[in-house]
């Protein structure tokens, strides 16, 4: 999604034709002749001194290689190649009900009819910190937060370049879970009130004992990470 076009229109404004037209590196003398219009015609539009046709919403949309309701709603989704990794996977979460959506790259997600913008991570802080250790194959994620119904961890989650192990948690439960180690490369949770927060596995083991950096343990880990990435 793209935040300057992102508007809450029912219909095709000037500024999303703009917009996308520089964007598709068009001019409007030759969308005006795609669409069998004057060139005056998309001056006017784009300076909100008139809108196109309906019948012309269609020919727009197909112009600038997009959906008419993605026209309509200012809100154009530009997945180039959305396998090609997990690590860029996108979080929503709905204000009102808490539903989770995971997607591999960017889509238009509403959720009790609200438009959801993907979530961007911020590193810990000192009110969200995780602990991970190691358990054989496996990383035990603990996060030192409070679980009640109004502030709580509600899922983390760890992904690798081709996975993603998402474990949803709950008020009055425990902030804490199990992922297999293989791959993992970013470990996310979020926080109802706070946010999605995220780290590197690797690092988070850091976080449980400073002064750990030199230790033979470390290096282990270190060399035992290569192998795995
Ligand atoms: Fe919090």
């Amino acid at each position: 999604m793209h935040g300057g076009m992102k508007n809450m229109n029912q219909y095709v404004t000037g500024a999303v034709i703009k917009e996308l037209r520089e964007k598709n590196k068009i001019t409007q003398r030759e969308l005006a002749e795609k669409l069998g219009v004057s060139d005056k015609s998309i001056s006017k539009w784009e300076t909100s001194r008139g809108l196109p046709d309906i019948t012309l919403l269609e020919p727009i949309a197909e112009a600038f290689r997009i959906s008419v309701t993605e026209l309509i709603s200012g809100n154009t989704i530009h997945n180039a190649n959305v396998s090609s990794n997990m690590l860029r996977s996108k979080f929503y979460v709905c204000p009102v009900c808490g539903n989770v959506i995971h997607s591999m790259g960017e889509a238009a997600i509403h959720c009790h009819g609200i438009q959801l913008s993907p979530l961007e991570s911020e590193p810990t802080d000192e009110h969200h910190m995780i602990f991970i250790e190691r358990v054989e194959d496996e990383y035990y994620v603990r996060i030192d937060h409070r679980m009640t119904k109004e502030h709580y961890i509600s899922f983390v989650a760890a992904a690798s370049s081709n996975d993603m192990q998402l474990v949803k948690l709950y008020p009055e439960g425990c902030a804490e879970t199990r992922f297999k180690i293989s791959g993992v490369r970013r470990i996310f949770f979020y926080c109802n009130r706070d946010g999605l927060f995220s780290v590197d596995p690797v690092k988070g083991i850091d976080d449980k004992e400073s002064g750990y950096d030199d230790s033979q343990e470390r290096r282990e880990l270190e060399n035992a990470a290569d192998l795995l990435f």
